[in-house]
């Protein structure tokens, strides 16, 4: 079977043939420890030891660059090697990159207010690639040559060498960090990240991160080549499997072309305790898909939006699109309830999302003899919802954030259209307000800005929107009117997971058609800092311009922004330079960076947001 062709497989009504112990877990997700990444502290110790919380009284209230963090007074170092690697997440052999050689990559935790410092090493002397890492939903504030976005606040780490990565925890709770070079991201660069701090909720056990994502067989570049490519016919990609934790089982019976393959390489197991309140980072890792996320016959409490903190409410399931998390609170069965395993599931949207094989499961089990004899569960799902989503967000008046900030009105408020167009050489490419976006890995503008330099005079796809010295930006994104005429009309038509760096954003609306004007909880909108422009509908966010920078803001689907499906905000431009070291910061990507692009040929496959399309002219 080609992943060109659409095509859903439902692996649960073929009936798994067997469940799980097909593969080590070294043969599907490499170095990876997941015992190390269940029952996670509170915190973690600082040397010398202290007593209490490292935070002390400090109240967590994200919602401005001047809020108190604790001064820990502690740096966590990491170190990470990027190369290939083969594994087998879900059985099927699959060439990929690898953080240290593990799948997802290692767990990245730090108690809030601590330094994290991470040196990585780019290992693709052999593919001849560049990369760069972003942790998504920090600030950054005043580290923004942290940030990890290449073209904009880097050059791209050149194979063989090493840049140190360097911030600060800014917030508690839970997400993730991937490679932002080119769509890396669905060949592996994914793992998940935990800041420890004051919680809203109590919970008993902390079951870590709950990493959900699309997986795509073959090598992202050639999912971009075929996204961007201008022959004719249909250049949709269709993902191949749906994973909880790096793991899910595959029908090897659908591999024709001899790749190695094992149908029963086993799910993701849990352990949960009879009567105890459990907490689950959810993540969406993915490169495309929307997820809706439930446990079979278990109600959630949901903590929190991304990184902020919400008043509780319950559901039976959360809707996530790529980059954005949830944190919930799960209550364990008591009695008779616990003497079997649920099914935790996680299905990719078909409506909104171009799955071969949407349903993601992994088991949790009360019984630790049923844990280690593999027992499958036969519980009950939770209701169909794909058929009635519109494919978005839970309501905008479901909760709030439990630091409250009201709406202030808007200085800026820039209106965009987002358009999938054809361009005169019949490449398939998104238009924001009639303009395209990519960056030149050459020349970060994030060190032009330092220089004074804010012309952009090479190329209007830089795409850069100046807010000048405005204090409230607002944007209003207006997704494409589907047009059903047009003989090109794919039923289903995609919802884009918007994500804006360095900041978390009021969401003051979001739904089908056009925005009314009317603003949901004016008096203390959700904050968060990826949400789901549906489709053909409109989504409005805001935020006040408290951290200068160039901040891209970005559908998060690999290919949407390969596409150029990317924008970049130039935010307080006048106080960039007050910056320290960017230019001695810079020089440490740029100078290898420009000597190894000399010799070498960039593969220029699509925006560098994911890859470079503009070489300088020498
Ligand atoms: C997920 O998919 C299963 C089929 O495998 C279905 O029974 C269940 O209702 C779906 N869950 C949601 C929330 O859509
Ligand atoms: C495809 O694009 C290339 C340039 O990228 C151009 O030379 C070629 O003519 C295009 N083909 C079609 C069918 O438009
Ligand atoms: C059309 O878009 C493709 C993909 O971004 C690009 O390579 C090509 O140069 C564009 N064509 C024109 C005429 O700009
Ligand atoms: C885009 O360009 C077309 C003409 O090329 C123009 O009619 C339209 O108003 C433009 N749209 C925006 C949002 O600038
Ligand atoms: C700004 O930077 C660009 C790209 O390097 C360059 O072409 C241009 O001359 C610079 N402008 C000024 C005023 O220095
Ligand atoms: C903002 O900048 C504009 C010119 O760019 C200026 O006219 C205006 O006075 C400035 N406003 C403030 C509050 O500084
Ligand atoms: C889209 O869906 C409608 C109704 O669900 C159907 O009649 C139509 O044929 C579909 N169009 C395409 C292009 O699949």
């Amino acid at each position: 079977m080609s992943f060109l062709t659409p095509f859903v497989v439902n692996l649960l009504s073929g009936a798994l043939p067997l469940f799980g112990g097909g593969l080590s877990n070294q043969q599907t997700n490499g170095n990876v420890d997941f015992r190390s990444w269940q029952n996670l502290p509170k915190f973690l110790p600082s040397s010398p030891r202290k007593y209490g919380t490292p935070w002390g009284s400090l109240k967590y209230e994200p919602g401005s660059v001047n809020e108190q963090m604790p001064d820990t007074g502690v740096t966590r170092h990491y170190d990470f090697d990027i190369a290939p690697g083969k594994l087998s997440p879900d059985g099927y052999q699959k060439d990929m990159l690898l953080f240290n050689g593990q799948y997802p990559g290692p767990l990245i935790e730090a108690n809030w207010g601590d330094w994290v410092e991470i040196k990585v090493t780019n290992s693709l002397q052999s593919l001849n690639e560049g990369t760069a890492v972003h942790w998504h939903g920090l600030r950054q504030y005043q580290t923004q040559f942290a940030d990890g976005v290449p073209g904009l606040v880097q050059c791209p780490i050149a194979p063989g060498s090493s840049f140190t990565y360097r911030f600060r925890a800014d917030h508690v709770g839970s997400s993730w960090y991937h490679s932002h070079y080119s769509a890396q991201i669905s060949s592996g660069l994914i793992g998940p990240m935990v800041f420890y701090g004051p919680r809203s909720q109590p919970y008993d056990i902390d079951m870590g991160p709950i990493m959900v994502n699309d997986l795509f067989h073959p090598y992202y570049e050639q999912l971009v080549e075929h996204v961007l490519s201008n022959s004719s016919g249909s250049h949709f990609v269709f993902s191949d499997n749906n994973l909880i934790n790096g793991k899910m089982d595959f029908d090897c019976a659908l591999v024709t072309d001899g790749t190695p393959c094992v149908s029963n390489a086993g799910v993701s197991k849990f352990q949960f305790r009879p009567g105890k309140d459990h907490l689950l980072r959810v993540v969406n890792t993915g490169s495309a898909g929307l997820q809706f996320f439930t446990i079979d016959e278990h109600e959630m409490t949901v903590i929190s939006n991304d990184f902020i903190p919400i008043t509780p409410y319950k559901t039976n399931s959360l809707t996530l699109g790529v980059g954005q998390r949830n944190d919930v609170i799960v209550r364990g069965k008591t009695g008779a309830a616990t003497q079997q395993p649920y099914w935790m599931r996680t299905n990719l949207s078909v409506n909104c999302a171009l799955p071969h094989q949407p349903y993601g499961l992994a088991a949790i089990y009360y019984d630790r003899a049923d844990f280690a004899a593999n027992k499958k569960p036969t519980s009950q799902p939770q209701p169909l919802i794909d058929a009635e989503m519109p494919c978005q967000n839970a309501p905008l008046d479901a909760s709030s954030p439990i630091a409250r900030i009201p709406a202030p009105p808007a200085d800026k408020v820039v209106v965009i259209q987002v358009l999938d167009v054809v361009n005169s050489t019949g490449h398939t490419i998104y238009h924001l307000n009639n303009q395209t976006g990519r960056v030149n890995y050459n020349e970060p503008v994030l060190r032009l800005a330092n220089e004074g330099n804010f012309s952009y005079p090479m190329d209007p796809d830089w795409n850069i929107l100046d807010t000048s010295n405005s204090s409230v930006v607002r944007l209003v994104w207006e997704n494409r009117k589907v047009d059903s005429s047009d003989p090109n009309f794919f039923n289903r038509t995609f919802a884009h997971p918007m994500h804006l760096h360095g900041h978390d954003y009021q969401v003051l609306s979001y739904g089908p058609g056009e925005w009314d004007g009317t603003i949901i909880n004016g008096d203390n909108p959700i904050r968060r800092d990826t949400t789901i422009l549906p489709p053909s509908g409109h989504l409005v966010m805001q935020f006040t311009t408290d951290n200068p920078g160039i901040w891209p803001v970005h559908c998060h689907v690999a290919w949407h922004v390969s596409a150029g499906f990317l924008m970049n905000i130039m935010e307080r431009p006048q106080d960039i330079d007050a910056q320290q070291n960017i230019e001695q910061i810079m020089a440490q990507t740029c100078d290898a960076w420009d000597a190894w692009s000399r010799e070498n040929v960039v593969n220029q496959v699509d925006s560098g947001l994911r890859r470079m399309a503009m070489e300088r002219e020498r």
